[in-house]
């Protein structure tokens, strides 16, 4: 057999997807002391086992092999600070950080998305780390999804889809769908995140494609009627000369005519106040949105959405562009 490459046999390790934990224990002083390790594992039922291993050259290994017990700590997807804190050798990592003690002295986080409250059965050696083997006294769990370690990074976890997801989400032979039709889906979205902006315009008497010619022209001012149902024809909502003659009636939009004699519009400083408030609105239900996410799946989510809207029609002009 070749000699083993470090860097080689790491990186294959590393392959090795894991959970991140705290270990945390008490030193001779009963100061508190802890160790982000993804060397966690099951080991055994009944007894209730677990382990982890801990490097020789880590500053609290005298810590762990002499108080008799330890806490395991599974990090949820949002403790990735947590994590950093405790991979840094030595230092307080437990400065403001809140946490309480176990009828051991055990120091203890909550928030967490499991812990395991061990006593210290068994310690073996393992190469350049120590095998801790603890018995479980105490274990507790939340209903938050973990923090991932893989390649060296951190990750989220996802469930796959199901194999038996076959998508046939419509029944056209009794007209009826379920839940997970993709167009229901997005247009159920669409009505509960648009609907405080649509009752606000329907109370000022301002129909849809009114508000999107504001927006639009809050945009790209000085655009002609022709120009604006070009920008609006993927929405199905076309103004009609009569739309911007009521917007202008209202003192939304001013019309100039340009150069080459055609009528161009602009919003009015009321119709862009009414569009900044409806806008706000709009802001509040995109924060209430975004809070059902991660940052990395909200990323994700817009990526789709915007592979989505180039998929079903690559011509549809772009909002910003001429
Ligand atoms: C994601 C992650 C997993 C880790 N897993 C382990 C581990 O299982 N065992 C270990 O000894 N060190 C592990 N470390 C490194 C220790 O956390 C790090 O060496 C720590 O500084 C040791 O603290 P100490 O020297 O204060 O005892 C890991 C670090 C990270 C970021």
């Amino acid at each position: 057999m070749s000699p083993i490459d470090a860097r080689q046999f790491r990186n294959a390790l590393g392959q090795f997807a894991t959970g991140v934990t705290i270990v945390t224990t008490f030193d001779d002083a009963g100061r508190p002391t802890g160790v982000t390790a993804s060397s966690f594992n099951s080991v055994s039922l009944d007894p209730p086992l677990v382990l982890w291993s801990l490097a020789k050259s880590a500053q609290s290994l005298k810590a762990f092999q002499e108080s008799g017990h330890f806490a395991v700590h599974v990090l949820g997807q949002d403790q990735q600070d947590m994590s950093n804190r405790f991979a840094r050798s030595g230092e307080d990592k437990f400065a403001g950080v809140p946490h309480h003690l176990s009828p051991e002295g055990v120091p203890l986080f909550d928030n967490c998305a499991a812990r395991f409250v061990c006593r210290t059965a068994y310690q073996y050696e393992g190469g350049d780390h120590v095998i801790l083997v603890g018995e479980v006294i105490d274990f507790d769990t939340a209903d938050t999804d973990p923090l991932l370690f893989h390649g060296g990074h951190y990750k989220e976890a996802r469930q796959t889809a199901a194999e038996d997801d076959t998508g046939a989400t419509v029944d056209v032979d009794t007209a009826t769908f379920t839940e997970d039709f993709l167009s229901y889906l997005m247009a159920r979205a669409h009505f509960q995140l648009s609907l405080p902006v649509a009752q606000l315009r329907r109370d000022w008497g301002m129909g849809e494609t009114e508000f999107l010619c504001l927006s639009l022209l809050s945009l790209t001012p000085g655009l002609t009627l022709s120009e604006l149902q070009r920008r609006l024809e993927h929405t199905g909502r076309l103004p009609e000369p009569e739309t911007l003659e009521h917007m202008t009636a209202q003192g939304w939009v001013s019309c100039q005519v340009s150069a080459t004699g055609e009528p161009v519009y602009e919003n009015t400083t009321q119709g862009r106040e009414l569009l900044v408030e409806l806008l706000a609105n709009s802001r509040l239900m995109d924060e209430k949105a975004s809070e059902a996410f991660t940052p990395t799946e909200l990323a994700e989510f817009r990526a789709y959405l915007r592979r989505l809207v180039a998929h079903l029609d690559p011509e549809v002009p772009s909002l910003w562009s001429n």
